[in-house]
């Protein structure tokens, strides 16, 4: 896997270990596998452990999009329109620009070369998409749009995840072990398939465990289409309820021992299916990360293909010290949690590693 190949070269170069910033570095991993599946692109932000200036013009963004919506200025007017001409708002527009305009290229090399594919072999979700607005199903600005909202989707989120789960698994060394184990016996060649992912049980219930303690979006909210009766209370049409997911997450209305780590409890009880699931020993919706209903995450799969394969890869060939009173202090910024305490870890390679 390339992230492991390069986080291996720096270690070398550096005499065995090497301080990275672990959340940037799953950013630059979650860039890389969005760019590939998504666009067809390599970003090559892991290769180079830096951000592509494309992926640069994401990052910016996203960042941005996150101090408008939860920042202290809130009715600070240049925060709000984005014609005003302020720095930050020609920064966004730069960046925007450069964004679409890289998108549009993508677009008409991946038309180009679709000419010459048959239909029947999708590579990524580029062409997909392009075939469906070669039928007139989309236009070609909500064929940018929809790429750019899949991307931001997509990364942030996932790499959120990863980090909380390898901090857990700092703090859980015989966890951590079976994710070792569990990655050597599953992933015997150096690209997996789809079922060798799907095998990788243990590490998946890692992956739900740290989502559960630390949900990426913690809140979620939906409008009622109609008056809704709730513990002898009615809601009316029309209001806006917040899902308190993480809420949700760490009660003992819907957990034993809520704040304690345990991934074996996802590997008992059927929870990817728990909003649907009448296993009484689950609460249905008593694990949303991607949040449920209608209008879920279109990415779970994806996510939950993505995650433990990216988590079993780089915990069984490295090892990341954490500063010992490590604490994450998640902070919210616009829609998601993240760690605020930056996780600058030391990077080594596994003394048994392959
Ligand atoms: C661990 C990873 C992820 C988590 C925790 C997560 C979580 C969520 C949540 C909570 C929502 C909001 C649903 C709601 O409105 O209630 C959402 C929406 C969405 N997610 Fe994800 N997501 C993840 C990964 C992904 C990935 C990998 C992609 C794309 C490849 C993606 C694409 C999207 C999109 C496009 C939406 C908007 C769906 C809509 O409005 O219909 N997500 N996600």
């Amino acid at each position: 896997m390339r992230l492991v190949e390069t986080l291996r070269g720096h270690c070398e170069a550096a005499n065995g270990s090497h301080e990275i910033d672990l959340f940037k570095v799953m950013k630059m991993a979650t860039m890389d596998v969005i760019g590939l599946t998504g666009f067809g692109s390599d970003f090559e932000c892991s290769k180079r452990l830096e951000y592509s200036e494309v992926a640069a013009a994401f990052e910016y963004l996203l960042d941005d999009c996150n101090v408008r919506t939860s920042g202290g200025s809130l009715l600070d007017p240049r925060q709000i329109f984005y014609w005003w001409p302020s720095a930050q708002n020609k920064t966004n527009d730069t960046q925007r620009r450069l964004l679409r305009s890289t998108i549009e290229e993508l677009m008409d090399e991946k038309r180009r070369s679709i000419s010459s594919v048959s239909t029947g072999q999708h590579t990524d979700f580029l062409q997909l998409m392009i075939l469906a607005q070669s039928e007139n199903r989309i236009t070609s600005e909500g064929l940018v749009d929809n790429l750019i909202t899949l991307f931001f989707g997509g990364f942030d989120t996932t790499s959120i995840t990863l980090s909380y789960a390898l901090y857990l698994l700092w703090r859980h060394p015989e966890a951590r072990q079976q994710v070792v184990n569990e990655a050597r016996t599953v992933l015997t060649q150096s690209e997996a398939s789809y079922d060798q992912a799907n095998q990788l049980k243990y590490t998946a219930a890692v992956v739900k465990e740290a989502m559960r303690l630390f949900p990426p979006a913690p809140v979620t909210a939906r409008y009622t289409i109609t008056p809704l009766e709730l513990d002898g209370v009615t809601i009316p049409a029309g209001a806006l309820i917040y899902i308190p997911i993480w809420l949700i997450h760490r009660t003992t209305l819907n957990w034993k021992d809520p704040l304690d780590f345990r991934p074996e409890r996802f590997l008992t009880q059927q929870v990817e299916s728990a909003v649907t699931s009448d296993d009484e020993t689950i609460v249905p919706y008593s694990w949303i990360p991607f949040s449920g209903g209608q209008r879920n995450c279109v990415g779970q799969r994806f996510a939950m293909l993505e995650a433990p394969l990216l988590l079993a890869r780089v915990v069984s060939a490295m090892n990341f010290d954490f500063p010992d009173d490590y604490d994450p202090q998640p902070i919210s910024t616009g829609p998601v949690q993240k760690p605020g305490n930056p996780m600058i870890v030391t990077a080594r390679v596994r003394d048994d590693g392959q």
